[in-house]
């Protein structure tokens, strides 16, 4: 393969990826509406880590600011950044979560994305205080993409496993856990995401459950082209149309598209 094949095959990535092509889908529906087929954006990415978002993103023609706490995360998005070619579209800044606003003037980004960080976050209040940076780094019309680890998903895992009890706790607790050895400090529920969303100011274009089957099948069910695009189409089907937003719910990552309102 050589390097203009591999650029192809990773900016391709995302919209290829079981993981990641019903979430790219929906951001492009909402910035497509919000700006137009052909518009460069300014982006920014809360917790990007080493650019499995921001590269692509850059690749094809926005200017992508990341924030991430980690050092050797950013040392690696720079790395990669320089390999395909897209160095000069991606800024990397050392920062979290609480830092965002002093790291961001206020309404300048049209599209924030916001993956597998806010569970991280030490608590209710960092959680809501970072929903409202996310918000107010957005321009009036701008698009938040935002991805958190989903409950019922983690539940039925759990049970299929045979740990019932620790599927009842993840049902039952509060941060969606299943004990003190759950590798996932926090999981998500829609309506916890679209208020958290509504109070900090955005209007909440749709939540939908990813990940349904992909993390549930075993791999090796998966093991021809022609699987994995199958398992893929059936995972965008139900990711797709509201009447399977109930299968949804299984995914087990939340995203959520949402808008900061055109006018006060
Ligand atoms: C699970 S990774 C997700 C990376 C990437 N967004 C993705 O979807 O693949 C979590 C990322 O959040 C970053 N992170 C940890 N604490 C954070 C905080 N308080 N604010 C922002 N990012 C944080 C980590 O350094 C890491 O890059």
């Amino acid at each position: 393969m050589n390097d203009e094949q591999r650029a192809v095959t990773r900016r391709g990535g995302l919209d290829t990826s079981i993981r990641t092509a019903p979430i790219w889908a929906a951001v492009l529906a909402a910035t497509r509406t919000a700006f137009g087929d052909d518009a460069s954006l300014r982006v920014v990415d809360l917790g990007g880590g080493s650019g499995g978002l921001a590269v692509p993103l850059a690749e094809l023609g926005h200017e992508v600011t990341v924030v991430d706490p980690s050092p050797d995360a950013l040392a690696s998005l720079e790395r990669r950044a320089r390999e395909v070619g897209v160095a000069e579209r991606i800024v990397a800044v050392q920062g979290d979560a609480a830092t965002l606003p002093d790291l961001v003037p206020a309404g300048a980004v049209d599209l924030v994305t916001c993956h597998g960080v806010l569970e991280v976050l030490d608590d209710d209040a960092a959680i809501a205080a970072a929903a409202h940076s996310l918000a107010g780094a957005l321009a009036p019309g701008g698009i938040l993409s935002l991805v958190v680890a989903q409950r019922l998903a983690a539940v039925l895992a759990r049970a299929l496993a045979g740990r019932f009890e620790q599927a009842e706790a993840v049902l039952t607790s509060v941060d969606g856990r299943w004990g003190a050895g759950d590798p996932m400090p926090r999981r998500f529920d829609a309506e916890q995401v679209s208020d958290l969303l509504t109070d900090a100011g955005l209007e909440v274009v749709q939540t939908h459950g990813v990940r349904l089957f992909g993390d549930l099948v075993p791999a090796a069910m998966v093991d021809t082209e022609a699987d994995r695009a199958a398992l893929l189409h059936l995972e965008q089907v139900i990711a797709d149309h509201p009447a399977y937003a109930v299968l949804g719910r299984l995914g087990a990552a939340l995203h959520a598209v949402a808008r900061r309102p055109a006018s006060p």
